[in-house]
């Protein structure tokens, strides 16, 4: 059967075929030239061997046995570019994920952000989650702030954006509903408190969902970004080359004031010309802040 008529499936490894196919940089030039003419995604910010795999995940799944039967696939299929920029774009997340992170954020980094804010009256206090995936982690955000610090909430306005770049993931987020294993690091009384359990899925708490704005953003777009107190960006930084990584950190520096906050997730790091613009607060959890 020709490629074009074949039953499109997510990745699940094929016993005839069961290996991925090498991917040449030529290659990857030429299915990134369709990526950025039909998705205007560009392909070149990210790493090119985590790239090369994922393509070849699609190739396996699609049985193409080269890139140009691919490409030629991906020139009259719609739906394959839908599923290759879902593989390309990875979206694991869960809520509190890295639990001592947000531990972190509660003792010793949000009392201080809403403490200085509740001195300049006027101004809400903003928390930006940049690759929000489905929406886990801006709501455990507002789920630690509403636990925590409904005080303060009342006191000062508080805004906490989630943006993505795909913009399916992103209306899965709006929706709020979980598998469990989104839930895994969710203690038990939270779980009750701020989610309901409807058949196989977890419904989270229309008060818990109003407290999130999720907008579809591409983060190489650095002359986009919001101003904002504190920015997540874990997990994500990580899929891109290294001259990209420096261009995001220099956008969130510039977005920041003095004293805002940057997390990163644990295998991310401030790369080059960024570090002294950032002083550590807790580098076990890859919390810093802005000098
Ligand atoms: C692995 S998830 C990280 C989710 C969450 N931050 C966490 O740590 O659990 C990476 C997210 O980055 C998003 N992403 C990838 N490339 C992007 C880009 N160019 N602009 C904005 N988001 C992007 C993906 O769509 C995906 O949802």
């Amino acid at each position: 059967m020709p490629p074009g008529n074949m039953n499109l499936t997510s990745d699940s490894g094929d016993a005839t075929f069961p290996t991925l196919v090498e991917i040449t940089d030529e290659e990857l030039e030429e299915i990134g030239m369709v990526l950025g003419l039909r998705r205007h995604f560009d392909l070149s910010v990210y790493k090119a061997k985590c790239m090369k795999r994922r393509v070849a995940i699609r190739m396996r799944s699609t049985r193409c046995l080269d890139a140009s039967a691919y490409c030629s696939l991906l020139q009259r299929n719609d739906r394959e570019l839908d599923l290759l920029q879902k593989t390309l774009t990875i979206h694991v997340s869960q809520f509190f994920r890295n639990p001592s992170m947000f531990e972190k954020l509660r003792t010793d980094v949000i009392p201080g952000l809403f403490m200085a804010r509740e001195r300049e009256t006027g101004f809400p206090l903003r928390f930006w989650c940049l690759g929000c995936a489905g929406g886990e982690e801006p709501y455990s955000l507002a789920i630690l702030l509403r636990e925590h610090f409904s005080g303060n909430l009342r006191r000062t306005r508080t805004v906490i954006v989630g943006t993505d770049i795909d913009p399916e993931t992103l209306q899965g987020a709006r929706q709020g509903e979980y598998n469990e294993d989104r839930l895994r690091d969710v203690p038990m009384e939270i779980r009750e408190r701020y989610f309901q359990h409807q058949g196989t899925r977890f419904v989270l708490a229309p008060d818990i969902r109003e407290m999130v704005t999720f907008l579809q953003g591409d983060i190489t777009d650095v002359g986009g970004y919001l101003a904002s107190d504190l920015v997540s960006c874990r997990n994500t930084l990580i899929y891109f080359n290294r001259h990209d990584q420096e261009k995001i950190l220099h956008g969130i520096a510039d977005c920041l004031p003095a004293g805002g906050i940057l997390v990163l997730g644990k295998s991310e790091s401030l790369v080059g010309s960024v570090r002294p613009r950032f002083t550590p607060v807790c580098p076990v959890e890859r919390i810093y802040r802005r000098i």
